[in-house]
Order: structure tokens, then sequence, then C-alpha cells
């Protein structure tokens, strides 16, 4: 029987639902600005997504397109001047930052209390000791998922594909915080396959498509993919090859409409958090 299908675009849809009518009730206006450096195409889809997603929700937001020449400086500095604006409550540096960029000293320019993407080091930090009040986006969404369909955790052995600070090691942490035992995997991982086999609950969050088949999948596990690639024929897969997984899960996320729109749904969550209001 193949595999239950964890569906991410309805339960975003209903989380924004809620969040809409919260919102509706209380007189604070959240505010997001989203900073975007250069044009990678990807990233413009992510930003237009979830400035209209907010739009939808009625936070407000502004969107910060600076050209892909704008210096390190400046982009910090922009950061600042969001820091100090009232109006916004949360700010979210849209990643990859060109390659010239020190990641982390822009992120770390960012106010703690406005890091609606849970990067900043104070929040990680806050992650690591389990207080976190900005979770990362697509960790916290899955974990929404999971508990959505009931997906047990405690004493469940759980694999992440991917050491990244947006995705696999929050993610990971939020596993081993509701009481999972955690593996987690990278590109010097032996035997990928072997310890992929051993996983109750097998987030994969690579960036390599169709990465994991269904020989790397235990039968009756949880899937959970965090890929999303557009291959030359246009169509979009994850990093799991769906139609092999899902004969062998007992559960598992499709690409598109699983991870993505919960991400979005947790920046919304995350940006009302930051404001103050309640959820
Ligand atoms: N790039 C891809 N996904 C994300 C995300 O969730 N947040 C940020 N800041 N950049 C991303």
């Amino acid at each position: 029987m193949p595999a239950t299908l964890l569906d991410g675009k309805a339960l975003a849809a209903s989380i924004r639902a809620e969040a809409r009518n919260a919102l509706a009730a209380i007189s604070v206006r959240p505010g997001l600005a989203v900073v975007l450096v250069g044009d990678d195409p990807a990233s413009r889809v992510y930003v237009r997504n979830k400035v209209r997603a907010c739009e939808e929700t009625g936070i407000y937001s502004e969107l910060h397109a600076l050209p892909a020449d704008t210096g390190e400086h400046d982009v910090r500095e922009r950061v600042q001047a969001l820091n100090r604006d009232p109006r916004i409550h949360g700010i979210l540096v849209q990643l990859p930052l060109p390659a010239a960029f020190d990641a982390a000293r822009v992120l770390a320019a960012v106010s703690p209390r406005k890091d609606v993407d849970g990067l900043h080091a104070e929040n990680l930090g806050a992650l690591v000791a389990g207080r976190a009040k900005l979770i990362p986006c697509t960790p916290a969404g899955i974990l929404r998922l999971l508990d959505h369909a009931a997906i047990p955790i405690a004493g469940r052995h759980a694999v992440v594909i991917g050491r990244s600070t947006i995705v696999g090691k929050p993610a990971a942490l939020l596993l081993l915080q509701r009481d999972a035992t955690v593996t987690i995997c990278h590109s010097k991982t032996q035997d990928l396959g072997a310890q992929a086999r051993r996983a109750d609950i097998l987030v994969v969050a690579a960036g390599r498509p169709k990465l994991v088949g269904a020989d790397m999948v235990k039968p009756g596990a949880c899937v959970i993919d965090v890929g999303t690639h557009r291959l030359p024929d246009g169509s979009l897969v994850g990093d799991v090859d769906f139609a092999a997984a899902r004969e062998v899960a007992g559960w598992i996320t499709p690409v598109p409409g699983g991870v993505g729109p919960m991400t979005v749904a947790m920046l919304i969550l995350n940006t009302i958090a930051a404001a103050g209001a309640p959820r």
C-alpha cells in the first residue's frame, strides 16, 4: 500500500487561515521586511511567495530588493535601519547571499528579536539550550507536519541527511528535544543507505535531486523531503525519488506541496510572535 501523503499545502493553508483570523481581532499589524540581494531566480520566487503570503494574512510586508553588486556593508546598514523601524517586527535576509558575502556577519546584524528565520547566533544558542522563541521556519514546519499526522517521535530513530544551519542542524536539535535518537548524515557519511534504512523518521535536506530511493527507506518509515529542484524538463522534484519511495514508506511529503508551504506558514507565525501578538 503506498504511503500516506503528508499534505503540507493543506496544513499550511489552515495555519494561515487561523493566523488571519487572529490578526483580524487585534490592533497590532505585524510587519515583515524581506531583504534580497541579487537576482537568483529561485530566491525571487521564494521571496515573492513569502511577501504574497504575508499580504494575504494581514501582515504588512516590505521587499528590499538590492542589486547583486551591493556591498556587504550597505546590506548590514539596511538591516540596521530595519532594526530601528517600528513598523517592522520581523526581518528575513534571503539566502544564499552573493558568494563574496560573509553570511554569518550579515545575519548577526539582524536584531535577535526580529530574527524570524531564527538564524542569529543568539537564537541558535537558545535552540541548543531548548528555550528558543524563534525557530528556523523549515525545521519548525517539519515538526508541525509530524505532529499534525500524530507521528510518534520520542524513542524513534530519526536520521537527518544534511547538516546546514538553516535546516539539517536545527531539525536534528528539534527531533532530539522531542526525545528521538538522532543521526546526522552528510556528504562524507559512509554507507548513507545503511544509515538511512535505520530511520523511522528520515529527513532529507541534502540538496541533491532524487538522492534517496526506495532502497534507502525502511518499510513504514516517515520520509520528509526538504529538497526542491527544477529538472531540465521543467518538472519539480525533491531530494527523494517520490514515486519509488512512496511504495515503501508509511508517510511521505510530496514535492511540491509538502515542506515548502509549511516554511512560509512558520514564517508568518514567527512574524506574529516577533510582533508580540497572540498566536
Ligand atoms: N533560502 C531558501 N530557503 C530559505 C529560508 O527559509 N530563509 C531564508 N532566509 N533563505 C532561504
